[in-house]
């Protein structure tokens, strides 16, 4: 039996919610199962400074102490309902939002909802190994803190799942402890959740990258009509500007680092970074251009009728949707998007509403870039006249109109062999993934010390000193 205030911390009365009680029952042991076997290597019995959601006020919510994970309290959360809420676009704008799934409109919202729970226990599966390489426990401390968020995501997923459709709705919540990241046979829905994160620049480019990708799908599932599921993405999106912070100090304190020792040492050759044991800028670059472009996939086609439909139907929205200033219909709009024609890239307007994935990649794009500045402010800083640059859209994608091109990142249109010529100079080559691995070979662990490729973070966790013990392994 669980006793569900206690071990399931939420806002949704679950305790007196005996369907979903049962339903949970079941879930939760399989849930865990997964979590032993699929969570992070060798960590069950570590006792990790961990913040716990436990409720939805702000200043109430982070609670911070020592958790061993498999006792995380993974709860339930929604941000608390707002009784005037309508739907805000689409056909159905100006009704009042739905409490419970449109009949219409329950096969899509389901495949809506398992889609975002997928991508949730995948990163986990991703990052399952790099504990063993923490460049220290700071860095341990903060890959464990994403990977139960996850959980708790997985969790949020769920909940929509078991409360609101019923059978169907245990059963995906069954396949979605059964797929596995790059399994052959039975993988993740979506692309970029089968690749692997090797190692911490690529853990650290994930989060960047890909969880931002998330930031952006949860806002846009925030403006649902679907009063229950804009809730949910609402809180889970407090959390995700955590994981985008790791992303982003992770990035920028190996940057750092890398910069300090081209300074003292007067070197700006990769192999002489290399061999004072530092990542030279070259590759970050190129870790770079593959997180990035991978990502961009996960907004799907250019133009999608798929896009237009979930909007058309309130389930899904824009970036920001009551912010915009349109009719929220999309009656007449128009929007630009890229294609390749007769060699070129040419760009052309399409109705707006079949563009709405292109629109939200765009958005994505600008605020990538914002945070990409940050990171050459480092460089900078230091006086090194390198550039960091976000390569074209079109730069190695396999999903929308510059799937199955070959553009450069300066957006350039190639042949097949033209661009495997420089494909070496532009992805992570199996040379470039053999030196960085050969820099994590094994943990940091001695409080307060951190690897020599990366600088020590600003700050501590919580106003903890850096010197903290952030995870105690027993
Ligand atoms: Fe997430
Ligand atoms: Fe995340």
């Amino acid at each position: 039996m669980i006793n569900y205030t206690e071990k399931i911390p939420n806002n949704i009365d679950l305790g007196r919610d005996r369907v979903l009680q049962r339903a949970l029952e079941h879930w939760q042991p399989a849930y865990l199962s997964w979590w032993y076997d699929m969570g992070p290597n060798e960590s069950h019995s570590y006792e990790v400074y961990l913040r716990t959601a436990i409720s939805v006020e702000p200043d109430g919510w982070a609670q911070f102490g020592y958790v061993k994970m498999p006792e995380y309290r993974w709860g339930i959360f929604l941000q608390p309902r707002d009784e005037k809420r309508q739907v805000n676009f689409g056909t159905h704008k100006g009704q009042p939002a739905w409490q419970e799934v449109p009949g219409e409109y329950r096969s899509i919202l389901r495949r809506i909802i398992v889609t975002q729970g997928d991508t949730e226990p995948a990163s986990v599966e991703q990052q399952k190994m790099l504990g063993l390489s923490c460049p220290s426990l700071y860095d341990l401390r903060n890959i464990f803190q994403v990977n139960v968020e996850e959980g708790r995501h997985l969790w949020a997923m769920v909940y929509l799942l078991h409360r609101y459709f019923g059978r169907d709705g245990r059963e995906e919540a069954e396949a979605l402890l059964a797929r596995r990241s790059g399994d052959a046979d039975n993988p993740r829905i979506l692309g970029a959740f089968n690749e692997p994160t090797p190692d911490w620049l690529a853990f650290y480019m994930f989060t960047f990258f890909t969880d931002r990708d998330g930031k952006f799908q949860l806002c846009a599932l925030a403006e649902s009509g679907f009063d229950p599921l804009s809730r949910t993405c609402r809180f889970m999106l407090t959390e995700e500007a955590h994981h985008m912070f790791v992303g982003e100090t992770g990035v920028g304190r190996i940057i750092q680092r890398t910069c300090e020792v081209m300074k003292e040492n007067k070197v700006d050759d990769p192999s002489d970074m290399r061999a004072l044991g530092v990542i030279d800028l070259q590759t970050i670059q190129r870790y770079l251009n593959f997180h990035y472009s991978v990502t961009l996939d996960l907004y799907g086609s250019d133009v999608s009728s798929n896009a237009a439909n979930y909007f058309t139907s309130g389930l899904k929205g824009r970036f920001r949707e009551t912010k915009l200033e349109d009719d929220h219909q999309l009656h007449d709009a128009l929007y630009p998007v890229s294609e390749v024609v007769g060699g070129k890239i040419i760009t052309k307007d399409v109705p707006a509403l079949t563009a709405l994935n292109e629109r939200l990649r765009d958005d994505y794009i600008e605020e990538i870039r914002d945070g990409v500045g940050r990171w050459q402010r480092v460089i900078d800083q230091a006086g090194i006249p390198f550039r960091l640059t976000l390569p074209h859209k079109g730069f190695h994608r396999a999903i929308g109109n510059f799937a199955g091109h070959f553009i450069s990142p300066d957006g350039e249109v190639l042949t097949a062999e033209g661009w495997k010529k420089h494909e070496s100079k532009w992805l992570p080559s199996p040379e470039d993934h053999a030196f960085v691995q050969s820099l994590m070979c094994g943990r940091v662990a001695e409080p307060g010390k951190f690897a020599n490729w990366i600088a020590p973070p600003l700050r501590g966790i919580n106003n903890q000193p850096l010197n903290f013990e952030y995870v105690r392994f027993n």
